[in-house]
């Protein structure tokens, strides 16, 4: 989808778009611009449709021939009051989806009647942007039925600006289309079926995308794996005929001198559980336990083509959990990278075991911060639904720092408890460390105790559970697509290596 800035009134369209805010449970015509024409089609609007200028309501009058367009599309954007950047993003989809659905390929949306409702310009552009851009995303290239192309996708978005479109609001939008492009390849590593998009694959899908960005990658094989003592890597990647793979990407976009961010994610490219198998239903869910690790490379890949001016360093320990004649057995002990041992009481709580080695990796680049994002439990959609990611660190002015990020993103992000008790419920037997906890409760929290022990003491840390947040969040976030990878946490983690 083409999107571009125009100032108005008119642009090649049929269909013209106006924007309306809910006001004292009416729609509000923000736009001095709204004609005798417009006026008489709201109010049939509001008789006949029953439009009330809600968040995600939409009428759509064709041929109805009003300022030069054929079309006109009313598309609420929820009370003025609760407007926010979210609220203009659900406003981007909700265009999307009606202009989908009335099989609509150019249309031009009144920048007016979104700007008099929304204040800074640049913000608004920036997140109808990621709206629109988000909703263009559908995993479907491995259906054979080839699909038309009106009924595909919204060619063409002109955003009409009272005013010549400004530096700030061009730059807004570049910035919208780079991180979505990068938010929807992240979704397109995760969609991808498992025997599609193995640790192999994934490695070089990473080191393909890099291509031409100024992203440095390296990719280290099995063998390299185990000199460099990754012991949890290795032994999660032994119950699969796939090789393991740990790659590394680095940005410098900052001086030789200055710490780099480092960020890591969770790679496992199918998870069966291993010897501790999960149960068959929903385990084809599994092949999305990769998304931490897509979610950042989509980060390094958005800081590369945004010019960040920061060092960052990306690090995604990628595997398959299987059960396979030399897989991983309940009780065996290993070396993590660290030094540590630990017993694996359970092989299904392998993201730990692959990630302890990754952190302990990334501990030793001595980064100014470390963050690392994973679907790691189960227990963290009891808790958190699929709506709010659980962010886990000991660190009150990190906790702070992301909960602004997330509040700049749209992203929704909730602080879970870590301290000494799920730390203590950690501890091994027969190892240093167990892999699960005795007790069977807080299991988010023990999990991030376990990631906790390979971080050394001083750098700022914190873990990012998305094992809810993921995928299939359509209900909650409408530019997300049904049963389908969100993309989630590339957006924040932008904003948080940004901030340093
Ligand atoms: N990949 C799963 C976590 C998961 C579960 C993600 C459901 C998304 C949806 C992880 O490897 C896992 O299996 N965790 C176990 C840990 C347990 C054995 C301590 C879990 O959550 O059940
Ligand atoms: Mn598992
Ligand atoms: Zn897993």
């Amino acid at each position: 989808m083409k999107l571009i800035l125009q100032k108005g009134p008119r642009a090649e369209a049929s269909t013209l778009v106006m924007f309306l805010a809910k006001d004292k449970g009416a729609p509000k015509p923000a736009s001095t611009k709204f004609t005798v024409e417009l006026k008489s089609l709201l109010d049939a609007a509001i008789s006949d449709a029953r439009f009330t200028g809600a968040k995600q309501e939409s009428v759509f009058f064709r041929h109805c021939a009003v300022a030069g367009f054929t079309n006109v599309l009313f598309v609420g954007l929820g009370e003025t009051e609760k407007l926010d950047s979210e609220a203009v993003r659900v406003a981007g989809a909700t265009v999307y989806a009606a202009l989908k659905g009335h099989k609509v390929t150019a249309a031009a949306l009144s920048g007016e009647s979104l700007f008099k409702a929304i204040k800074d310009s640049s913000v608004a552009i920036q997140a109808l942007a990621e709206g629109l851009l988000l909703s263009d995303y559908a995993y479907d290239e491995l259906k054979t039925k080839a699909k038309t192309p009106a009924e595909k996708f919204v060619s063409a978005v002109t955003l009409l600006t009272p005013l010549a479109p400004s530096q700030a609001q061009q730059k807004a939008l570049k910035r919208a289309e780079i991180l979505s492009e990068c938010q929807n390849f992240t979704r397109w590593l995760g969609d991808t079926p498992g025997n599609l998009m193995t640790p192999t694959i994934l490695a070089e899908e990473t080191a393909k995308a890099a291509k031409g960005t100024g992203l440095k990658v390296t990719i280290w094989d099995k063998a390299r794996i185990k000199k460099e003592n990754f012991g949890g890597l290795l032994s999660v990647s032994l119950g699969s005929d796939q090789e393991p793979r740990f790659i590394i990407m680095e940005y410098k976009g900052a001086g030789a001198g200055k710490r780099p961010v480092c960020f890591v994610g969770k790679g496992l490219t199918f998870d069966s559980g291993g010897i501790s198998i999960k149960p068959s239903a929903a385990m084809e869910e599994m092949k999305y336990d990769m998304c931490g690790g897509a979610a950042v490379i989509g980060t390094l890949l958005a800081l590369a083509k945004l010019k960040a001016k920061v060092n960052v360093i990306g690090l995604v320990p990628a595997s398959e959990n299987m059960p396979g004649p030399s897989a991983l057995k309940p009780g065996d002990v290993y070396k993590a990278r660290n030094g540590k041992s630990v017993e694996v009481f359970n092989t299904d709580a392998e993201g730990r075991l692959i990630l302890g080695d990754a952190l302990a990796y990334g501990s030793e680049q001595k980064p100014v911060a470390m963050f690392d994002a994973a679907t790691l439990t189960g227990a963290i959609l009891v808790a958190l639904g699929n709506t709010h990611t659980g962010v886990f660190t000991r660190d009150v002015k990190l906790r702070k720092r992301i909960q602004e990020a997330g509040e700049t993103t749209g992203e929704l992000v909730w602080a879970m408890p870590l301290n000494d008790f799920h730390r203590e419920d950690m501890k091994g037997t027969h190892a240093d460390l167990c892999n699960i906890s005795a007790g069977r409760l807080a299991g988010s929290s023990t999990a991030a105790a376990f990631l906790e022990e390979f971080v050394s003491e001083g750098i700022p840390w914190a873990h990012f559970d998305i094992a809810g947040t993921a995928w299939n969040v359509s209900s909650r976030f409408p530019y997300c697509p049904k049963k389908s990878a969100s993309g989630v946490i590339v957006r924040t983690f932008v904003e948080l290596a940004e901030s340093y």
